[in-house]
């Protein structure tokens, strides 16, 4: 698709009221690649550059880079940008103390991904040390390093580097190219598509029944769906993207109307933080457009580490400065008494004739070949996740 400069009819703001931009393009591009040669250089890991790429197309807008200490510390502590804006979860980038120390501020750091290519540089502005324990503690709710998020927290370098960046090449999603559009992207096709209110569904899962159930509930009161699935960095037991992918089309095609949804990739790490990460999800959904998000059971979240409804009670204290409305949907579930999907909102019956089964099951079922009841999931869905698992 391509980006064009007619004003967007959109009726959502980004995020601090810029969508920010941060690729170069044509010449200037192409000096700073031959410009870099001469940076000293350092090498992403795939979460630091899906966050890189986040920042240069304006999904973390108003972010222009990587945070510097004042806009972490308030971040971590209290949930805002320096500025007053709210933020929930630090956007940094680590490298460990021996690297930082052969960086100077005022440097110009080129930006190389783990294949080698260039993708950015960062204009150094800052560099830190920080807290592990207090920022797994905060943002994370846990100092557990069984928490794939905390793990991570204590796995990478000890040293943030801070200031703004450049993009000079996409991170590439070839697989999923039909599926990439940028925020300004989302806003100008809604905008196009006459839709002025759009609820924006985060997920790193296949869409099973509960989820349809939830979305399709959201759709009867706004204009479209952003079917907006994760598939940067996930744990090593999650659904890979490109399986989850084929399987979003499957159940789009058979299950929901064309001119209503639209399935766009969020081309972020899953950080699994739980109440702090809902947040995060709901700003980049405002700044692709949404006017709508939603939050369902347990959303972002790993194992037993935060309660059912956690994420619905933090987000729910920073609505009215978010600017995007939260639909909070409780568990959803199939009732064999209502032949129907319900939530104990809706269902008078009890827990024995609701249909259960867990994440893990459906996993052990799935990459046995066996198919899952269609009360829990679309056979067109189970068709495609069990022949790709069994690829895999
Ligand atoms: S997440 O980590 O991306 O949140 P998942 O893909 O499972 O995980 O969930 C996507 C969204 O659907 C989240 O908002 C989550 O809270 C919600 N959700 C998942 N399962 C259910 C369910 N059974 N009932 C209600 N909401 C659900």
């Amino acid at each position: 698709m391509t980006v064009t400069n007619k004003p967007v009819n959109n009726t959502i703001q980004p995020h601090g009221g810029t969508l920010i931009n941060r690729q170069v393009e044509g010449a200037e591009r192409e000096q700073l690649i031959q410009e870099a040669q001469n940076f000293p250089a350092i090498t992403l890991n795939p979460w630091s550059l899906s966050d890189l790429e986040l920042i240069s197309i304006g999904g973390f807008s108003p972010l222009e880079g990587f945070m510097g200490e004042a806009d972490y510390t308030e971040v971590v502590e209290n949930v805002h940008l320096s500025s007053g804006l709210v933020w929930s979860i630090p956007i940094t980038l680590p490298v460990d103390e021996a690297q930082a120390n052969e960086l100077n501020i005022g440097d110009r750091v080129a930006l190389y991904g783990e294949d080698n290519h260039l993708y950015g540089v960062l204009d150094l502005e800052e560099k830190y040390t920080y807290d592990k324990e207090k920022e797994a503690k905060l943002v994370y709710g846990t100092t557990d390093v069984d928490h794939p998020g905390v793990k991570k927290v204590y796995e990478k370098g000890s040293v943030y580097l801070a200031g703004p960046v450049h993009l000079v090449d996409r991170p590439k999603h070839d697989e999923f190219v039909d599926f990439h559009l940028d925020p300004v992207e989302t806003r100008q096709l809604f905008s196009d598509l006459g839709w002025k209110t759009v609820v924006g569904f985060q997920t790193r899962n296949p869409v099973h029944r509960a989820h349809e159930y939830i979305q399709k509930a959201a759709l009867e009161s706004v204009d479209g769906l952003l079917l907006n699935p994760l598939v940067g960095e996930t744990k090593s037991d999650d659904i890979p993207a490109a399986v989850r992918m084929e399987s979003y089309q499957a159940i789009l095609k058979h299950y929901y109307p064309a001119d209503r949804t639209r399935l766009v990739i969020y081309p972020a790490a899953m950080r699994y933080a739980g109440p702090r990460e809902a947040i995060l999800h709901a700003t980049v959904r405002k700044n692709y457009g949404c006017t709508h998000f939603i939050v369902g059971r347990d959303h972002a979240g790993v194992g037993d580490y935060y309660g059912t409804y956690e994420a619905q009670e933090l987000i729910s204290q920073y609505e009215a400065e978010l600017g995007i409305h939260i639909l909070k949907f409780e568990h959803a579930f199939y009732c064999k008494k209502c032949e129907n999907m319900a939530t104990a909102k809706t269902c008078p019956h009890d827990a024995s004739d609701h249909l259960h089964l867990s994440g893990t099951k459906v996993r052990e079922k799935l990459r046995n070949g066996e198919s899952l009841p269609k009360e829990f999931s679309r056979p067109e869905v189970a068709e495609v996740l069990i022949r790709g698992l069994q690829e895999k």
